[in-house]
């Protein structure tokens, strides 16, 4: 009898949907229940061999087992799901108080090291520090620094333009020097400040010379400053930073915004002033420039040179770091190898 047998299928099936396990199973059930090729379906192609009066009852006691089985599939669908989204949530949960152990803390770079300590050692004697853009414009650059349009200096700094306003008007500054400008524009004196930041040299990198570096500048204008005081002040700071064996000294030399101009020594700390080939047997390292501030330079930044003296100062961050720790080669100051930043 037709109504025994799908009463049959339909409690078969209503226990098969119940033990599926995930939706995955439910829906090969579901397919081999209710799709085209199930026992169900062929239910409807025997029904044309009855009379009309059965054909109708049968017909109707079909669509109730489908129904049935459908219902059962829509219940057990979303049991399941509720299971399976539970479950999720319980894989995704963190456990804030859970302690993984840490592969070794990291620390700050090296240059980041050595200006932070820099710019304590002249916080100490009195400084402030300030800040410029590296994206800067000529004239902060070379022109307000006594360096016009062609001057031969400019050849001093291999420098990268940016593609931005006509053409050469904005660039990476070359050094930190602009910032002196800005801070003369920008405050009254006296001024006792320094500048550290990231400088750009159209070079190619080699052991002792990076394109991207950094320089910190000195920049002090006050009444009756003297060469003598930009002396005890590099001595001072030479001996705060290396340590008291070290000592400084000038050479004359030429800068284009201080006059007269020198060169900073340092007792070559790998010799400890003796003469070896790092320093050419000079037991001397040059580390930076320095002099008096130019008269056009202290009226570019809008300062009466006939009132105000000054004297300002430049050097290498990185190629401070690099002699105090005896780094052979600065490029090693970008690779990013974890087995040379840990050293520091
Ligand atoms: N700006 C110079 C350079 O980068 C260094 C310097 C700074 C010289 C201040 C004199 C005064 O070479």
């Amino acid at each position: 009898m037709i109504t025994d047998e799908l009463e049959h299928l339909t409690s078969a099936g209503v226990e098969r949907v119940r033990a599926a396990a995930t939706l995955e199973d439910l829906r090969a059930t579901e397919h081999e229940l209710l799709g085209k090729k199930s026992a169900l379906a062929s239910f409807n192609q025997r029904l044309g061999g009855l009379d009309v009066e059965e054909r109708k009852e049968a017909g109707r006691r079909v669509n109730e087992a489908r129904a049935t089985l459908q219902q059962a599939i829509d219940d057990r669908r979303a049991t399941l799901a509720e299971a399976e989204r539970r479950h999720r949530l319980e894989a995704d949960r963190l456990d804030l108080t859970e302690v993984l152990p840490v592969p070794g803390r990291g620390h700050l770079h090296l240059t980041t090291q050595t200006r932070d300590e820099l710019e304590d050692v002249f916080i100490g004697m009195g400084y402030q520090v300030a800040e410029g853009p590296e994206a800067e414009d000529d004239w902060h650059n070379f022109e307000a620094l006594n360096m016009p349009p062609a001057h031969p200096a400019r050849s001093m700094f291999d420098t990268l333009y940016l593609d931005v306003g006509e053409p050469e008007s904005v660039l990476l500054r070359t050094h930190t020097s602009p910032v002196q400008i800005r801070v003369m524009q920008s405050q009254t004196p006296p001024i006792y400040v320094v500048a550290p930041g990231r400088v750009y040299r159209y070079d190619t990198p080699d052991p002792r010379h990076l394109a991207a570096f950094h320089q910190i500048e000195g920049l002090v204008v006050d009444k009756g400053i003297t060469f003598g005081d930009l002396a005890g002040t590099i001595e001072a700071f030479t001996n705060a930073y290396f340590g008291p064996g070290t000592h400084s000294r000038l050479r004359p030399s030429y800068f284009p915004f201080t006059e007269p101009s020198a060169e900073f020594e340092v007792t070559c700390i790998f010799c400890g002033g003796d003469g070896c080939r790092v320093c050419s047997q000079t037991g001397w390292i040059e580390l930076g420039g320095c002099g008096m501030v130019h008269p056009n330079v202290l009226r570019a930044g809008g300062i009466d040179p006939e009132e105000w003296t000054g004297f300002a100062f430049g050097f290498g961050i990185d190629r401070l770091a690099q002699m105090r720790h005896q780094v052979d080669d600065m490029r090693d100051f970008l690779v990013n190898d974890i087995r040379f930043l840990s050293q520091f």
